[in-house]
């Protein structure tokens, strides 16, 4: 333990160093300390809408949302008593009523429901299992700290489900307005698409003046999706009934290099039975720190498109045929030799790809000036 006399606080009896500037959750999770969070988001500024990080911080009359609370010299800071026990677990209640959250009467015999349970399973679409089952923050919390559900009552949302994009589906009966959505869009994407919008109960996620999102400045990069903790931003892909969020979590995570263009974003592809699911960002490594762009996060289906070529073709009497790629490159080499006897190695050029490896664009300048014998090479500047 640091034990820097000039700027220390005191977290559950814990005697703990910080940097100026450093909020009182900063300072915990970095001391091996757990203070459950909801809405904070790394590398975003803290909105403290939850209010689920909160603690006790001594002569201090309110609990402080430790996301959004700077560390002060000498703090005594508590994590765990019975006020803040009891003021966290009624703001999930709060939160698990804000919406439709179906999960907890899943797996139970309905004679057990309580009154929340029979009113969530009443509303439409109450059959349908949240596509972000087994894998939401919300029902995690709830599981965790045993919340009875009892106390508060679900509210209908007035808001229709939006999936009038190739990509995104909003459920606002589901969403608990934690606002990481708008943080992921404006701070870590810089997109500025979305934002809290309307007042009190008519509250909700909006784009500039209220429009779809395929009609407003979002690019579908589906940062958003990816910090969604519940189940309002799902990928269509997920909310097709065929690949629900919980079984991608299932999905082996291969981690690879997006190949759509030079930058070299670290993705994981989600695979279950040799198919490719979900494509996810790397956190905390570079280039992309775990965000990806439109095509490296949708654009995946060619991969296993029925159109797609997998073999070499060559055209026989007007027809293309499959081919081998040993008599594929035979025919290259040897058109490509007859075009450099008869008009010399300037005739010909090469185009490589932004989208293969730099080791592959070397050897591909090496062949052409080699082998070839002409400084004719260039990129194909279409991705
Ligand atoms: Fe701190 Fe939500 S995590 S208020």
């Amino acid at each position: 333990m640091d034990m820097d006399s000039e700027n220390t606080i005191v977290i559950d009896d814990r005697r703990c160093s910080f940097q100026q500037g450093e909020t009182i959750l900063q300072v915990a999770q970095r001391n091996g300390i757990h203070i459950p969070t909801l809405c904070h988001l790394k590398g975003a500024s803290p909105t403290g809408a939850c209010r689920i990080c909160l603690v006790e911080v001594e002569k201090a009359r309110n609990l402080v949302a430790s996301c959004a609370a700077p560390a002060v010299n000498d703090m005594i800071v508590k994590t765990g008593t019975p006020r803040i026990v009891k003021v966290r677990n009624m703001n999930i209640e709060f939160l698990l009523a804000s919406g439709h959250h179906n999960c907890f009467a899943q797996d139970m015999d309905p004679d057990s429901w309580t009154d929340f349970q029979l009113r969530a399973m009443e509303t439409k679409g109450h059959e349908d299992l949240c596509p972000a089952y087994g894998d939401c923050r919300l029902q995690e919390l709830a599981v965790k700290y045993q919340i009875k559900t009892g106390r508060f009552m679900p509210v209908d949302t007035s808001f229709p489900i939006e999936d009038v994009n190739p990509f995104i589906v909003r459920d606002f009966s589901r969403c608990i307005l934690c606002g990481r959505c708008v943080q992921a869009c404006n701070e870590i994407q810089v997109n500025n698409a979305i934002s809290l919008g309307y007042r009190g109960s008519s509250s909700k996620i909006v784009t500039k003046g209220d429009m779809p999102l395929k009609d407003s400045d979002c690019v579908f990069c589906g940062e958003c999706v990816q910090v969604c903790p519940v189940g309002a931003l799902i990928t269509k892909h997920e909310f097709r009934s065929e690949c629900s969020k919980v079984e991608t979590e299932d999905a082996k995570k291969i981690r690879t290099t997006c190949s759509y263009c030079g930058v070299g974003c670290q993705i994981y592809l989600h695979v279950i039975d040799d198919t490719v699911v979900k494509v996810t960002g790397v956190d905390d490594v570079p280039p992309n720190y775990g965000s990806l762009c439109v095509k490296g996060r949708f654009g995946f289906d060619f991969i296993h498109h029925q159109e797609r070529l997998t073999t070499p073709m060559i055209r026989k009497n007007g027809e293309l045929k499959d081919a081998s790629w040993d008599e594929a490159l035979d025919i290259v080499a040897e058109k490509m030799k007859q075009i450099k006897k008869e008009s010399g190695p300037d005739s010909i050029g090469v185009l490589t790809s932004a989208r293969i490896s730099n080791e592959e664009n070397y050897l591909a300048q090496k062949f052409t000036r080699a082998v070839i014998g002409t400084n004719n090479v260039d990129h194909c500047a279409r991705l």
